[in-house]
């Protein structure tokens, strides 16, 4: 027992995001140099912008070094386990990618400097927030020209409505980047541009030194100027707000240069949090209980096209899981003898010899397990907090060969409860619509229902601006909801009621007229 609690207490699992181009990939790399888990730049960052054969997971691993394989990484630093999840962007965004975020008990959000919030962090953030997740920001490529500082932290103040605790400040940037201030120790860390992992040159004490007017007169009167300014008008750190969510420390580097990486690390293994218990429908479960736990946050599909296997992602919620026991899985009723679970490990994968809470197992199945499942010893256990999202794109399928109907029902059947995609079924017509977040989603839907249904679909645009699940206490007010829109409405897989709506200000509107009934952007496992 004291091993367990050991072992929990050292474990860090957080998910790295940001929009794309800010620099994720470089920071990752970073991160994993600075562990010593791997020993070399290059290794982790693939290739970049082409465009790849979605259904051949192999050849885009090949082809990107491991930047897929790598979705999740796990490595040592000072004493503690972290597991660091991707986000995945660019064209591999996708509901995963939010989902992804359900299993972590922090994240890094990474900000180009010179451009700031952009789309696909408020997205990521927003899904954060749901369940409070601290978040730890880095301000990236100070080795460039970058937009002002106070106006940095502003908009990720009202934008992403948290507060922002500069914990380092930047002095100067682009040709004349110096280093940055640490507040909090009261230290100049200087820059040194260049690859390896000396990334402070030096370290001067004190923000008075006269050492520093000697060396970047100019620089220096600047950030005692701002820090002035920022001491009025920012938040001090606080660990308890940092932890419930409201605050995010605040750091500012170059990751190509390999400067602030360190200071990251730090703060993730000091303050970011343990795991800590998880809510199913019966109690809470705590990561320090003896039994196993664990729920699926992700399926991965044709990893290896040679077994058509697919990996469910698993989160490991409480006790040790260790190769060869034996464990329920919950909504099959069955057990599982756990012979050849997979661990990530920065250079590829690696058998799991054994994991605790935090940790993320890979499970290869042949398409049993679905997004939202639980694994429990002994107990049944049912995890909730692993939601489907709204989808933001909308196509409808049409098939080539209308004698292969019932093969398209059923491998949309399937897709749409392992998480895929969202199937929906207007409450009037026969068409099928199928629910995204990412067009990859619809990619790969296409190539698995050619592959593994032998159903040729051709997908084609609608009008939908987003879906909204709908519930009302009052069962008579539902029904006559059901009765007035029912062009508008559908049943997903999991046969919940969704409101599609054709725009925002339709959707607003039918919210006004209908104010007994509830509109959901996410929706419960079943
Ligand atoms: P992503 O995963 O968030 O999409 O971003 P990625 O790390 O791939 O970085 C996007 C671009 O930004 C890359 O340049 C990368 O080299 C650059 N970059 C990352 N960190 C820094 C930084 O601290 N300073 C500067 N100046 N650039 C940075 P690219 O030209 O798109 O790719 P590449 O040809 O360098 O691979």
């Amino acid at each position: 027992m004291p091993d367990l609690i050991r072992e929990v207490g050292r474990r860090r699992t957080f998910a790295i995001i940001s929009h794309p181009d800010a620099g994720k990939t470089t920071l990752t790399e970073k991160l994993l140099l600075f562990s010593g888990a791997i020993q070399l730049a290059g290794t982790v960052k693939g290739k970049k912008g082409g465009k790849f054969a979605t259904s051949d997971w192999m050849d885009i691993e090949k082809q990107r070094g491991i930047s897929v394989a790598s979705s999740v990484m796990q490595f040592d630093y000072r004493e503690h386990v972290v597991n660091l999840l991707d986000t995945p962007g660019h064209q591999d965004f996708s509901e995963d990618t939010y989902r992804v975020l359900t299993a972590v008990d922090s994240a890094l959000m990474v900000i180009d400097a010179a451009k700031g919030v952009e789309e696909q962090t408020i997205k990521l953030l927003n899904v954060c927030r749901l369940r409070h997740t601290p978040i730890v920001t880095f301000m990236n490529k100070y080795d460039r020209e970058v937009r002002d500082n106070l106006e940095l932290l502003d908009e990720v103040e009202s934008v992403l409505n948290i507060n922002c605790a500069p914990v380092t400040w930047p002095i100067g940037m682009g040709k004349t980047f110096r280093g940055v201030y640490h507040i909090l120790n009261d230290q100049i860390l200087l820059f040194k541009s260049g690859e390896g992992r000396n990334d402070v040159s030096e370290i001067i004490e004190g923000l008075d030194n006269p050492r520093l007017d000697e060396l970047f007169p100019l620089e220096i009167e600047q950030t005692r100027m701002e820090l002035e300014l920022v001491r009025g008008a920012s938040h001090p750190f606080d660990l308890e707000q940092f932890l419930a969510g409201s605050l995010t420390p605040v750091f500012f580097g170059s990751a190509i240069n390999n400067f602030g990486v360190r200071e990251i690390l730090n703060a993730l293994v000091d303050w970011a949090p343990a795991p800590a218990e998880r809510d199913a429908t019966s109690r809470a479960v705590a990561p320090t209980e003896e039994k196993f736990s664990a729920f699926v946050f992700k399926i991965q599909a044709n990893m290896d096209p040679r077994h058509r296997d697919r990996i469910a992602f698993l989160r490991v919620c409480s006790g040790q899981f260790e190769r060869g026991m034996k464990f329920k899985h919950l909504r099959l009723g069955r057990e599982i003898a756990a012979n050849s679970v997979v661990t990530f490990m920065a250079q590829g994968r690696e058998q799991v010899e054994e994991a605790y809470a935090g940790d993320i197992i890979g499970l290869p199945n042949h398409g049993n397990i679905q997004i939202g499942d639980s694994f429990s010893e002994g107990e049944v256990l049912a995890f909730t907090g692993i939601p489907y999202f709204a989808p933001e794109m909308f196509r409808i399928v049409r098939i080539r060969n209308p004698l292969k109907i019932k093969q398209l029902q059923k491998g949309l059947q399937q897709l749409g409860e392992e998480g895929a995609v969202q199937v929906f079924k207007p409450l009037n017509g026969s068409d099928l619509i199928l629910g995204a977040v990412g067009v990859l989603q619809f990619e790969v839907v296409a190539s698995r229902l050619a592959n593994e249904y032998g159903v040729d679909a051709m997908f084609e645009p609608i009008t939908i601006y987003t879906a909204r699940w709908v519930s009302c206490p009052d069962s008579k007010k539902l029904a006559e909801f059901e009765r007035a829109l029912e062009n508008n409405l559908a049943r997903d897989a999991a046969n919940s009621l969704a409101y599609l709506a054709t725009s925002r200000v339709n959707l607003d509107l039918t919210r006004e007229r209908w104010p007994d009934i509830v509109f959901h952007a996410t929706r419960e496992h079943a």
